[in-house]
């Protein structure tokens, strides 16, 4: 599986040398977040100090990680970069692109049916460029990275939300968009606002029926989902060193579901524990050999205060299972609250499917401890009342979960064992008759419980809680059913209760696999063709978009005035559009198609100037690009916010569309234009906004002196005649200008690469 140990000892080389000089220069002892930040810049040696939730700082991550959904574009377009290699250790993981249904075996083949090419592009296109490739089938990105790509004091960005499970092994782990992937495997930096940092102390010691899972959904429900934006989460304190490495993946995992840039644990004996049960001895020798510079300081834990931007404490010792939910993850309740609070809220109490795995909690602990519930109720005569699934999180875990017993003591439960993959987590459910039902109840082990996204239908009441609870909850078939204190009826008709859960942290007899499902890349892959066929509806080649031309854009029609607000879902929806991740031109056809038009008040209806008909946005681009004439879009305040997706960038730009004007930009949305050779630009004056009329045509006046920090000016020429100047500011440095000129980030990347 080739961890890169190589890097390793070069991040641990200079790890000492890079803390103290960052603690000479902030001049205070330090966080492990800072360590681990300012021992990852991409200058090297830190000479300044940063303003955390200010600053923006260029860092240089150790490696990337790409899932099947998301690695489409990210390779696609690193395609167009010109290199020979990645620059940096990368992976890509086939996880979300597999059904949930019947079972693994017959499971796996449909998905190797319905997206064999997309499977066979991303392994030929991992294989040319020195890119790590996990089968189908060989597990979920996160658990695979954890079990063995993770390292104590490292950085590193994947292209998935969940990237910060990684935590879990003391990493600064964060989830990005694909251009920033793409970035940093071309060798650039990736730029991050210095992060605010929150500090959660663990006192005592987790005990009985609680477990990791809880910690996260008891901070879920008090920082809600919103509360961590902007910061790292570092955990510390005894409790935290009580808990093993994969509990800690767990919590940090779900620091995604409060919007936190990442969670982080400091190194401790459970992460030794589990590199060496991992195969990586060599790492935890290394880690050993630099420990104090893999935690924070004794002097930030011994006064938290006074150097996190909030501090939370914990006692894991009264710490109650949690089950959260409906619809949102910090919807918090202790269960001896559920029932109660689930009659006074109408959730159905009666439960149809109890789910365990996905990348939060599949590791061989989470499913030991299920499992030793499971054999409880078979042992005491209790048949289960809702139906089970798990998911298994990697094909190391399925084999040492199945080779010792655990999977079979599931399945005389008559439990589906799905394939080592996403699953129900990511919507891939093929529930029977999802579609028809009422309002029901499933509880899972997973992250997210949204509406409709495990099986698709809104009537669904997903709750969030640990495995064993999970375990506990299904068999009894209640929401409501506390197994502290409430018994079950068994086959006797006698009442028993359940005993806490038992498990094991690691097995007992080491992990064991037969085939783990890894490609190792060629050594030179310059002979490595990468076939995408021309008639295929999933993938197409990129072609470079065109350079400037040197000239002012002139007699630029308005393709839409988008009014309030317009994520990335309104530029690039998701949803069924998932499957053409792959496919510009084909994705391009949802381009904009939610976002409302300011003169209709309606969506993906806009005014062709061409003809004066009102039709779809995507179509209405289509004919002006036909015609050679070029457009611009206009929009309202923190226009592109949301998911950090390219597609949103890219599909106007394949489009035609020249520049974008709005009040504000969200900040990743608008680096994303400037990398794909747009025009992000904003209204110097808002007020402008308002004399944008439907049938404007635009001149830009001062283009070609296009400089940083010099506003541009554009004549907007009304239908009657009038026109307006509009000046307009922008954040293009020398270098993003370079890009615009070039016709794309990569693109200059490409020509620096042959100069
Ligand atoms: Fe997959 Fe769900 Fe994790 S979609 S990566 S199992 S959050």
């Amino acid at each position: 599986m080739a961890f890169d140990i190589e890097m390793i000892k070069k991040v641990y080389a200079s790890i000492g040398e890079r803390v103290n000089k960052a603690k000479e220069v902030t001049g205070k002892p330090l966080t492990l977040a800072e360590k681990i930040l300012y021992s990852h810049l991409y200058e090297g040696n830190p000479s300044e100090s940063f303003k955390r939730g200010e600053s923006y700082v260029d860092f240089a991550p150790d490696r990337i990680a790409c899932q099947d959904a998301t690695a489409q574009m990210a390779l696609l377009q690193f395609m167009q970069a010109g290199k020979s290699k990645v620059a940096v250790p990368t992976t890509v993981h086939c996880d979300h692109l597999i059904q949930a249904k019947i079972g693994a075996a017959s499971d796996l083949q449909s998905a190797l049916n319905s997206s064999n090419e997309v499977f066979n592009f991303l392994e030929s296109v991992s294989n040319k460029y020195g890119i790590g490739f996990w089968k189908p089938g060989a597990g979920i990105i996160h658990q695979v990275v954890l079990e063995n790509y993770a390292f104590p004091g490292g950085m590193m960005i994947g292209t998935d939300s969940h990237t910060v499970n990684a935590g879990g092994l003391g990493m600064v782990a964060v989830g990005v968009g694909g251009a920033d992937a793409v970035d940093v495997m071309a060798g650039m930096a990736w730029e991050l606002k210095f992060p605010k940092l929150i500090g959660v102390k663990l006192t005592g010691k987790l005990n009985g029926w609680a477990s990791p899972k809880d910690v996260i959904l008891k901070v879920a429900g008090i920082l809600t989902v919103k509360g961590g934006t902007g910061a790292i989460v570092e955990y510390f304190g005894d409790g935290a060193k009580s808990m093993s490495c994969t509990g800690k993946g767990t919590i940090c995992n779900m620091g995604a579901e409060i919007g936190a840039t990442t969670s982080t644990f400091g190194y401790d004996e459970s992460m030794e524990r589990y590199l060496r049960a991992t195969g990586r001895s060599e790492v935890a020798d290394l880690a050993n050999g630099v420990k104090e510079h893999l935690t924070g300081d004794d002097e930030v834990y011994a006064n938290p205060e006074q150097y996190f931007d909030q501090v939370i404490e914990i006692n894991l010792s009264e710490l109650e299972p949690h089950v959260n939910g409906p619809f949102t993850p910090d919807l918090a309740t202790p269960i001896s609250e559920m029932a109660a609070k689930a009659a006074k809220n109408d959730w159905p109490t009666k439960v149809e499917w109890g789910l365990i795995g996905s990348c939060t909690n599949s590791s061989y602990e989470d499913i030991s401890r299920a499992a030793s519930i499971a054999e409880q109720a078979l042992v005491k005569g209790l048949k289960p009342a809702a139906e089970f699934g798990i998911n298994p999180g990697s094909e190391q875990v399925r084999f040492t979960v199945e080779r010792d017993g655990f999977l079979n003591t599931f399945e005389k439960l008559g439990t589906k064992i799905f394939t080592n993959a996403c699953g129900p987590c990511i919507g891939q459910w093929d529930r029977a008759g999802a579609d028809k039902k009422e309002k029901n109840t499933i509880v899972h082990s997973f992250n997210r419980n949204f509406s409709k996204r495990a099986d698709g239908n809104p009537n669904t009441h997903a709750f969030v809680t640990s495995p064993e609870m999970v375990a506990a909850i299904a068999i009894s078939g209640n929401l409501g059913f506390n197994p502290i204190t409430d018994t079950l009826t068994n086959d006797k008709g006698e009442q028993v209760k359940l005993d806490p859960p038992t498990g094991w942290e690691l097995p007992e007899k080491g992990f064991d696999v037969e085939d783990p499902g890894y490609l190792e890349p060629a050594e030179d892959g310059s002979g490595v063709q990468i076939k995408v066929s021309p008639d295929s509806k999933r993938l197409q080649l990129l072609e470079p978009f065109a350079p400037w031309d040197g000239k002012n854009i002139t007699g630029a029609k308005l393709l839409i005035k988008a009014k309030g607000k317009c994520t990335t879902d309104h530029i690039s929806m998701a949803g069924p559009w998932l499957r053409f991740r792959g496919h510009l031109d084909n994705i391009a056809n949802n381009t904009l198609t939610g976002a409302v038009n300011a003169f209709n008040d309606e969506t993906d209806k806009v005014k062709s100037q061409l003809d004066g008909t009102y039709a779809g946005v995507p179509d209405t681009q289509r004919a002006y690009k036909a015609a050679g004439v070029p457009t611009i879009v206009v929009g309202d305040h923190n226009y592109g916010e949301g998911s950090s997706r390219e597609h949103a960038a890219m599909q106007p730009r394949h489009l035609g569309v020249k520049a974008v004007l709005v009040k504000s930009f969200a900040r990743i949305h608008e680096t994303n234009l400037k990398k794909q050779g747009m025009l992000a630009l904003t209204f110097a004056n808002e007020a402008d906004y308002d004399k944008i009329q439907e049938a404007d045509t635009f001149d830009f006046v001062d283009l070609t002196e296009f400089a940083p920090g010099k506003q541009l000016t554009i004549v907007a020429k009304h239908e009657d005649g009038s026109s307006d100047t509009i000046k307009v500011n922008h954040t293009y440095n020398a270098g993003q200008i370079g890009w615009f000129k070039a016709g794309s980030a990569l693109n200059l990347i490409k020509l620096q690469n042959n100069s």
